[in-house]
């Protein structure tokens, strides 16, 4: 369903060059749920960005569905991350000026009559149906984490891509994410999720380790 070949991502900065990303090959089949493991500035969220065509790579292609994502103009990439993208982001992204009821509402792109039951479903099932009209500046962090877990899900995407999104969470809370990962991955789902801590938990068909921007073995 999405591939990387031969990706490379170099940020330049300044006279520095950091090679985010080196020669990445991978391929994601769909209903596949892959682990992204690796210490910290291995370039795991870089990874993420790039199949989420939120960021271009340097060098090497991006396909989804055959589809040459990284040649396409940036609004056919907004919109195919529209249509088929969830995203947990590392640091969230809520919308500050907007209470946790419309930041969720903001997954879906289409509005439909019974979206607002939907959210609060969600937002239940994460314990935040007591902050419905709370702003993400009145939450804590695991809060927000939980928040964006329900915005990515909503709309049932063709593949999500969370970024640690347990990472502020105690135990329960976290196993209230990764149970809600799971039922989305047996719905028929494709998961990438990034850690850096083991996740015993979770049931992945696939981890991959990244060091210093190069897939290892
Ligand atoms: N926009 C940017 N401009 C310049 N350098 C960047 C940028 N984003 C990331 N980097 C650098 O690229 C490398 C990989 O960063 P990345 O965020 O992908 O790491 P990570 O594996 O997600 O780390 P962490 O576990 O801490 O989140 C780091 O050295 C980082 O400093
Ligand atoms: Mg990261």
């Amino acid at each position: 369903m999405m591939e990387l070949l031969q990706v490379a991502k170099v940020y330049q900065k300044n006279s520095h060059r950091i090679a985010a990303l080196e020669n990445i090959t991978l391929h994601i089949s769909r209903g596949e749920f892959v682990l992204v493991c690796g210490p910290s500035g291995s370039g795991k969220s870089t990874l993420l960005l790039t199949l989420g065509a939120m960021i271009q790579p340097s060098a090497g292609a991006v396909r989804f569905n055959g589809r040459e994502i990284h040649r396409a103009t940036e609004k056919e990439r907004t919109l195919f991350r529209r249509q088929h993208l969830g995203f947990v982001f590392q640091m969230f992204n809520l919308l500050p000026y907007m209470t946790v009821l419309e930041n969720v509402l903001m997954g879906q792109v289409l509005r439909q009559p019974g979206d607002e039951a939907t959210a609060r479903q969600w937002l239940e099932r994460l314990h935040l149906q007591d902050r419905l009209q709370h702003k993400p500046s009145e939450l804590s962090v695991g809060e927000c984490q939980r928040v964006a877990m329900a915005r990515a899900l909503i709309k049932k995407p063709q593949m999500l891509l969370a970024d640690e999104p347990t990472g502020n969470l105690d135990a329960a809370n976290a196993g209230q994410i990764l149970t809600a990962l799971s039922e989305y991955h047996r719905q028929g789902g494709t998961v990438v999720m990034v850690t850096h801590g083991s996740i015993g938990a979770i049931r992945a068909d696939r981890t991959v380790y990244l060091e210093q921007g190069k897939l290892v073995a």
